[in-house]
């Protein structure tokens, strides 16, 4: 099996308080983006691995991130777009269509664990589409422009959703081809498969996957990866 994952890395780092892109944001020392490379470099079943690079960083990204960290896989290093799925879509668009599975994975996503990648590669073989998913826990409400609840959202079927979603190389480029994307409410990839009438199959996620967004994310994430060298 052929199997190629694409890393939208091209947002920016705002909320993390960075005027840098989010992806070169150091994590213990080392660019959130190699922290996610590190890990994708070891799975067998990936051959390659394709960048989406904010635009003007490419040579940054061939030097300073594959280059210097001795990265073997990477086969193509792209610029992103305005949005992510724009980012995503010209990632797409250097994956052969003699790929039998594409992975998608936020570069902001360092703790995925190689059991949940191989479990979810496992799924989109069966069912040609997985995505990680976890259960909502907070309560959910709705508020009207003037300040005011509209309503208590019910709970029990909502899912976050996480990265990485994984697909048959034909069905996400068929999606992706079909769909707007530029879309507002397109913020992650099995959106484009839903508009298309594609089933996408839900794989139970991991908590400790959680997408680094805020400055009290990063701080948690610190925290993570000096317990796990402690133990
Ligand atoms: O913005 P958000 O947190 O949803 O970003 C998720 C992932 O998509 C991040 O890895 C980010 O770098 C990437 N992204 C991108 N191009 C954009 C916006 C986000 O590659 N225009």
């Amino acid at each position: 099996m052929s199997a190629v994952v694409v890393i939208p890395a091209a947002g920016e780092g705002l909320r993390l308080g960075f005027s840098m892109p989010k992806a070169f944001v150091p994590l213990a020392g080392s660019p959130l983006l190699v922290h996610v490379i590190r890990l994708f470099e070891r799975i067998k079943h990936i051959q390659g691995i394709v960048i989406v690079s904010p635009p003007g960083y490419e040579d940054f990204c061939r030097n300073e991130i594959a280059e210097k960290n001795g990265f073997s896989k990477i086969v193509d290093i792209v610029p992103g777009g305005n949005k992510r799925s724009e980012s995503v879509n010209n990632g797409l668009n250097v994956v052969s269509d003699k790929t039998d599975l594409v992975l998608i994975h936020d570069a902001a996503r360092p703790f995925v664990t190689v059991t949940l990648i191989e479990k979810l590669m496992s799924s989109a073989v069966k069912w040609g589409a997985a995505i990680p998913a976890v259960p909502v826990i907070p309560t959910i409400k709705s508020e009207n422009n003037r300040g005011f609840v509209i309503e208590t959202v019910d709970r029990r079927n909502l899912r976050e959703i996480q990265t990485p979603q994984v697909f048959k190389t034909e069905l996400i480029k068929k999606a992706y081809a079909a769909g707007d994307i530029e879309s507002e409410a397109g913020t992650d990839d099995a959106y484009f498969l839903e508009k298309a009438g594609i089933p996408v199959r839900i794989v139970e996620g991991e908590r400790e996957n959680f997408k680094i967004t805020t400055k009290i994310d990063l701080r948690i994430a610190e925290m993570m990866i000096r317990k796990k060298k402690q133990s």
